[in-house]
């Protein structure tokens, strides 16, 4: 059960009844400070306080470290408990009843489809599986010994095998699963004439675990010749199955976490790099299923590891990918390291092993090289340094690279390793990144950043008015209405208006810790800006907001006016002229008024 489960007229309830301010001072000493409460924050070593609890929104929020909520997610944390635990608790805090699950008709709905999906996925992998144990002599059966994969790893994935497109609906149709649930779970398809039939028909079966070890899709290998034939098959999205948080393997990563000291998780691409690892005793490994790695995915992988070691195909596919790969997996504060095979002697992990055996690929794997190391001499490879134009080409790029990174320690680091590639004292090349960067600054007048700069004021006027919505010093819409516009669907700040203005016409009085229910709250989120908006006093910012409605208002009309400019340049019939010429005129006549 999630945070979703609980309706969240319950929670507004619950967090009613516990005040965050007296649950915090069980755990900690606050003290107050005008409108807010201070002390040392509990999630990170300090020694003066910056974590601070509004009692007037009720929600915490440390300046240190970053962690913010509600009462509820204090809870979580202090007691490190999941959702329902943390509820639990406040519920017997207040003298309340656990909310049952029927209080939520959709949720209960979803959970059960959940379920079902759950239900089927686990009775097809079983067939699936008793398949391919069955058929020694299948072309399934055959292409996983082909493979050299042996029975343990054949039953610690579950791995199947699909022997024809029939045999599956009629399994589940005989266990009473109804149709419409089994094309839900992503395991069977309807042809044109609306028969059933297996999705992975006559595939080589991986099924894909979460988490916890419940099968959640499949890959379907194609182990037929026929030219038709995509050698995968996945699952696409389902209720149980996202692929941008799945990895494969996971699971059983997650378990050697509980057990063992787990210290380094090594990323493949295959499902059969993963199993040949984990066959070599390389358990730590997972597989990104030929994927881009995601956000998600890193943070997952972070939940258990301070390192990585990537260790894609040997292509240069594999070589774009690790790229992505450590951008991102950096960007989590992962340490991560490569290690790119020789095209030369193996494809892929899965080959390495075979060729030349367990020893050597860990040998491989504790000399992997440190990935900016690795971005700093492998995009070396495309110059010529015997050129001095190639080898310049190269230094600018790399020191581009390097001065995108936030600590001198780093840069210093990275900057003696291009010394030793490109043989120029580390003095000039010290010179030269400082140079770089004061050019960076000089292009700030060019008129692309002029842009970006007015769309920074647009996004700070924005932030002030939502702070100002937020904490009731705004509350007539009017006046406002037209800034947040109505189709900026991907805009954090007009979700968060849209939902702020429901809320009023409503009439529900809301609280600032309903938005850790609604909204993705981090240090990066806009929404975090305005939650923690410091207000200037109340006389200068009623002319504050007055004035930047006005600036705001002006701005965008000019920015419409330019718009219709533009389209008059390009205009190629009298009547389009015309019609933009009008258009102009009024927009003229609306900014001359708005300016008054
Ligand atoms: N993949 C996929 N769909 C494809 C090709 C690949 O989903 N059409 C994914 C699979 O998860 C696969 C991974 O990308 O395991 C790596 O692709 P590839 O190297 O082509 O497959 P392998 O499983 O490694 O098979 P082989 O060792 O025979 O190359
Ligand atoms: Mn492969």
């Amino acid at each position: 059960m999630t945070r979703g489960s609980i309706s969240s007229a319950f929670l507004d309830e619950l967090r009613a009844k516990n005040d965050i301010v007296d649950i915090a001072s069980k755990y900690i000493t606050l003290k107050r400070r005008g409108n807010s409460f201070w002390a040392c924050c509990p999630f990170h070593n300090e020694k003066t306080p910056s974590f601070s609890i509004r009692q007037d929104g009720q929600f915490f929020k440390c300046f240190g470290c970053g962690e913010s909520g509600d009462v509820i997610t204090l809870i979580m944390k202090l007691e490190n408990v999941d959702f329902l635990t943390a509820v639990e608790m406040l519920c017997k805090n207040a003298g309340i009843e656990m909310p049952t699950m029927a209080e939520n008709d959709e949720m209960q709905r979803k959970k059960k489809q959940r379920d079902i999906a759950y239900q089927i996925l686990k009775a097809t992998t079983e067939f699936y599986h008793k398949n391919l144990i069955g058929a020694p002599s299948s072309q399934q059966a055959q292409y996983l010994q082909s493979r050299k994969i042996n029975s343990e790893m054949i039953e610690k994935f579950q791995i199947g095998a699909s022997l024809n497109y029939d045999d599956l609906p009629k399994y589940l149709l005989s266990l009473s699963f109804n149709p419409q649930d089994m094309i839900n779970a992503g395991v069977v398809g309807k042809n044109e004439r609306g028969g059933l039939y297996d999705f992975y028909g006559t595939r080589l079966i991986f099924p894909i675990f979460n988490g916890f070890g419940d099968v959640v899709a499949y890959s379907g290998r194609s182990v037929s010749e026929a030219p038709d034939h995509t050698k995968y098959k996945n699952t696409p999205q389902t209720i149980v199955f996202n692929k941008s948080e799945i990895l494969f393997a996971y699971n059983f990563v997650r378990d050697l976490k509980k057990s063992h000291m787990l210290d380094t998780i090594i990323i493949v691409e295959g499902h059969i790099d993963v199993i040949a690892c984990h066959q070599a005793g390389l358990t730590n490994t997972i597989g990104c299923m030929g994927t881009a790695l995601t956000v998600q995915h890193a943070k997952k992988i972070k939940q258990l590891v301070d390192n990585v070691i990537l260790c894609l195909d040997a292509d240069n596919a594999g070589r774009l990918a690790t790229y992505k790969a450590i951008d991102i997996l950096k960007e989590e504060g992962l340490n991560v390291k490569v290690v790119r095979l020789d095209v030369n002697k193996a494809k892929d992990p899965d080959e390495y092993l075979k060729k030349y055996g367990k020893d050597n690929f860990m040998d491989m794997l504790s000399h992997a090289q440190d990935c900016v190391d690795f971005v700093l001499s492998d995009s070396a490879k495309k110059y010529d340094f015997n050129s001095n134009a190639d080898k310049n080409k190269y230094i600018q790029e790399a020191l581009n690279y390097i001065s995108k990174f936030s600590s001198p320690a780093e840069q210093e680091i990275y900057l003696n390793y291009v010394q030793q590639l490109v043989r120029i004292p580390l003095d000039v090349l010290r010179q030269s990144m400082t140079k770089k960067e004061t050019k960076k600054v000089d292009t700030r007048h060019d008129e692309k950043i002029s842009e970006t700069v007015n769309n920074k004021y647009i996004i700070d006027s924005k932030i002030m008015l939502l702070a100002a919505i937020l904490y009731k010093k705004i509350t007539n819409f009017d006046e406002i209405s037209g800034i947040f516009s109505p189709d900026d669907e991907l805009d954090e700040l007009s979700d968060l208006y849209r939902f702020l203005r429901q809320k009023v016409e409503e009439k529900t009085d809301f609280n600032i810790s309903t938005l850790f229910d609604n909204f993705e709250i981090n240090d990066k989120s806009m929404i975090d800006r305005v939650i923690n908006y410091n207000f200037p006093d109340d006389a200068v910012f009623e002319t504050m907001i007055a004035d930047t409605i006005k600036r705001v208002k002006l701005y965008m009309l000019q920015e419409e006016k330019e718009k219709y400019r533009n389209l008059l340049i390009k205009s190629e019939t009298d009547d389009e002229r015309l019609n933009y010429l009008v258009k102009i005129k009024e927009l003229t006549d609306k900014i001359n008024k708005e300016k008054q």
